[in-house]
C-alpha cells in the first residue's frame, strides 16, 4: 500500500480504495505485485524494478494484475522488494533485480509456482 499524506477527502477515497484492493488480493479473490519505494528501496534500484513489472505486464498483456507501491518495512538490507500475492498468499521477494522480474511474473504471477531462490518470506 502506497504511503500517503491526507490532505482532502479525494485521498481519503483513494486510500480506502488501495485497502480495499489489499484485502481483495489477500483473500485471494486477485493478483497483486506490490513494490517497496521506501528510501532505501530507491537507493536500492527499486524504480527500475517497478518499471520492469509494468513493462513486462504490458508486454504480456496482463491487465487482470493490481500493481502498488508501499513504503519502507524495515529490510533495507533486502531492497529492493517485491512482494507477490496470488490465491491468498503473500510471497515476498529480495534484491529483485529488474531482470529478476520476467522470471518472478512468468513464474509465480502467471503459473503460480513460487520462484524460491529469490523468496525471503511468505504469508497464508
Ligand atoms: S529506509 Fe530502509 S528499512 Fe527504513
Amino acid at each position: 500500500m502506497t504511503q500517503m499524506k491526507i490532505r482532502n477527502l479525494d485521498d481519503l477515497r483513494k486510500l480506502r480504495e488501495s485497502s480495499r484492493d489489499l484485502s481483495s488480493a489477500r483473500s485471494g479473490g486477485e493478483t497483486m505485485i506490490i513494490v517497496g519505494m521506501g528510501t532505501c528501496g530507491i537507493a536500492a534500484g527499486a524504480r527500475d524494478v517497478l518499471s520492469e513489472v509494468m513493462a513486462e505486464l504490458a508486454r504480456r498483456n496482463i491487465d487482470n494484475v493490481a500493481v502498488q507501491t508501499t513504503g519502507c518495512i524495515g529490510m533495507c538490507q533486502d531492497e529492493p522488494l517485491l512482494d507477490v500475492i496470488r490465491g491468498g498468499q503473500r510471497v515476498t521477494y529480495g534484491r529483485v533485480k529488474p531482470e529478476d522480474v520476467p522470471t518472478i511474473i512468468a513464474e509465480h504471477v502467471v503459473n503460480g509456482r513460487v520462484v524460491e531462490k529469490l523468496a525471503i518470506g511468505r504469508a497464508d
